[in-house]
């Protein structure tokens, strides 16, 4: 696809889906919490294929998609050289992380964090698998997502957790719950297509 092109689907696909009516609102995208698992293993491979584990030979377990999308400004201006800090449970549910004690195992074929940057057009991808779901206390579980931190010279730093569409656990869940309609769309990707494409856009608001 034409650069513009892509732009054009991008900001149509998403942004103009939350905003209806006259108001552009321009909102940016809702933060959340940080939670208790940002990586504190120092890891080489933090590359944009979260599937493979780089000197090891296998492919991790679970559902494989690609998410990509943009970042933009309230203005819908592509945002460069933004950092897309990313970390998720893997497809068992389980954080590689020394204090996650969820008994779910460790997949070792599972990268878990990435970090990137955004290109000219603010684009952004990457291949992950969809996170599990994960207890939290004794009769509530997380709903599977990811979670961002994002940050740009200039903008004020984002972080956030992107869910997925129709998942059947979003309505039970708290964070997800306590989002306005709104909100909810603007955090959770649009499936494209058949092959797995999530599209995540993400606004920032400038300094
Ligand atoms: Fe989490």
């Amino acid at each position: 696809m034409k650069r513009r092109a892509f732009i054009k689907t991008s900001v149509l696909g998403t942004v103009a889906g939350v905003f209806t009516g006259t108001v552009q609102a321009k909102m940016t995208t809702p933060s959340e919490v940080e939670g208790p698992f940002y990586p504190i293993t120092p890891q080489k491979d933090q590359d944009a294929d979260l599937t493979r584990v780089a000197g090891k030979e296998g492919i991790a377990k679970g559902e494989i998609i690609d998410v990509f999308g943009q970042v933009l400004d309230t203005d819908l201006k592509p945002v460069e050289g933004v950092t897309i800090d990313l970390w998720q449970a893997n497809s068992f549910g389980k954080y590689h992380h020394p204090h996650d004690t969820n008994s779910a195992p460790v997949d070792k074929h599972f990268q878990a964090w990435a970090i990137m940057q955004s290109g000219a057009e603010g684009q952004f991808k990457f291949k992950t698998v969809i996170p599990g779901a994960y207890p939290l206390g004794r009769n509530q579980q997380r709903t599977p997502h990811i979670h961002f931190k994002i940050a740009k010279n200039g903008y004020v730093p984002l972080l956030t957790q992107m869910y997925f569409p129709n998942h059947q656990l979003n309505e039970q869940d708290g964070l997800f719950r306590r989002k306005s309609v709104a909100e909810q769309a603007m955090m959770t990707a649009k499936l494209v297509g058949k092959n797995n494409q999530y599209q995540y856009d993400i606004i920032l608001e400038k300094v």
